[in-house]
């Protein structure tokens, strides 16, 4: 194989393996947080893409933790997202939308003054911004009752049914980064003694009703995860010596499932600590039988590489699809490739966002 050969995963054929990472760019500026004609516009530059993923895309208001991020939660949301998929799909291109809940790493402003939810009441101290108080710190988070467990599992099926609706071709669950579920796996945030504490079975339990609440909307086939298990220090997220067989169990249990794929994105920096997995995606590649997206700062010729060896079935790049919007053909003809500029990731408007020219 090939980074250019065409692929099948279920139902789902993509035209190629280079997919394209979700990256929030936060240009939902409109009171309903709905995508709008830029989205449309940025998301069909990058159709070649054997898979868009889209930026994480709030699954309720209770998700959000960063400005301008989109929802899928209301009719207009489900509308301005139907404008994107159709778009992309009149391209020949593949998109899925990835829902998200950002759990502790979120703030008051976000929440009409009340505290941001996560599993359990401890600070992660990290730097967040919103538009009340500008660059400001995270507080200590409201430990989750068990209704408000439920009421997010019914968020995530709802966002399940809404993506259908608007035409995705799957969900990806944002099940990595330190985000909510990746705050319920680890013990270094996840200090509850109720069914979603302790053992390693009870720290994943959400991510599987999750599962189990989104295959009642959608084919399983459709459903993919992302998973960052060496993460280490961002989001106030630890290795410790239970992170490897947590994620282990978790991948071998997905393997009961048959979704669409399971994302992994491997560290940045090694940890010189005996628990630590230098190759994430050699070690899950031995554990998971399904469909595997490897990303993580690949360049065209390792990503070539991975395919090759048969290491990954397809690679996800993140920052080279922001500054270059036709980047299978690049690789494909060995053009060189644009630098994204890191000042408009998360700015406003076209600028940085729909005006990186394809290649002449
Ligand atoms: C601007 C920006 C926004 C990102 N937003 C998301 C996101 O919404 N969801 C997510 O899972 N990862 C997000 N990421 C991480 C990327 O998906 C990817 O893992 C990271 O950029 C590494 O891949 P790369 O080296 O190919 O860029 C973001 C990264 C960047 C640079």
């Amino acid at each position: 194989m090939k980074l250019l050969s065409p692929a099948q995963s279920g139902p789902i054929h993509f035209s190629n393996r280079i997919f394209m990472a979700p990256l929030t760019r936060s240009r939902a500026d409109n009171p309903e947080l709905a995508p709008t004609e830029l989205h449309v516009e940025y998301y069909s530059q990058r159709a070649s893409a054997g898979l868009i993923i889209s930026e994480g895309t709030n699954v309720s208001p209770r998700a959000a933790g960063y400005i301008d991020v989109p929802g899928l939660w209301s009719k207009a949301q489900v509308a301005g997202w139907q404008k994107v998929t159709e778009a992309v799909h009149a391209e020949g291109g593949r998109i899925f939308t990835q829902l998200w809940h950002v759990g502790r790493i979120s703030h008051p402003d976000f929440h009409g003054g009340e505290l941001p939810l996560a599993p359990s009441a401890i600070n992660p101290n990290r730097p967040v911004r919103t538009k009340q108080s500008g660059r400001t710190q995270t507080v200590t988070p409201r430990a989750m009752d068990l209704d408000d467990i439920q009421t997010t599992i019914d968020d995530f099926k709802r966002a399940g049914a809404n993506a259908m609706e608007a035409g995705f071709d799957g969900i990806e669950i944002h099940s990595s980064n330190g985000y909510l579920f990746h705050q319920f796996f680890s013990s270094s945030s996840n200090i509850r003694d109720d069914q979603y504490g302790g053992s390693i079975e009870n720290r994943v339990r959400l991510l599987f009703e999750v599962i189990e609440a989104l295959r009642e909307v959608m084919p399983v086939e459709r459903i993919g995860l992302r998973l960052n298990p060496m993460m280490h220090d961002a989001g106030g997220i630890e290795v410790t010596a239970d992170t490897a067989p947590t994620f282990d169990h978790i991948v071998k249990r997905l393997n009961e499932y048959g979704l669409a794929y399971l994302h992994l994105t491997r560290p940045f920096q090694k940890l010189d600590i005996p628990e630590f997995i230098e190759d994430v995606i050699g070690h899950y590649r031995q554990l998971y039988q399904g469909f595997l997206l490897a990303n993580g700062n690949y360049q065209p010729a390792e990503a070539e590489a991975e395919i090759q060896t048969g290491r990954a079935d397809a690679i996800v790049f993140g920052r080279p699809f922001i500054s270059n919007p036709d980047l299978p053909r690049r690789i494909q003809n060995h053009w060189p490739l644009a630098e994204a500029n890191p000042q408009t990731f998360y700015s406003s408007g076209p600028e940085g966002y729909t005006d990186y020219p394809p290649y002449e």
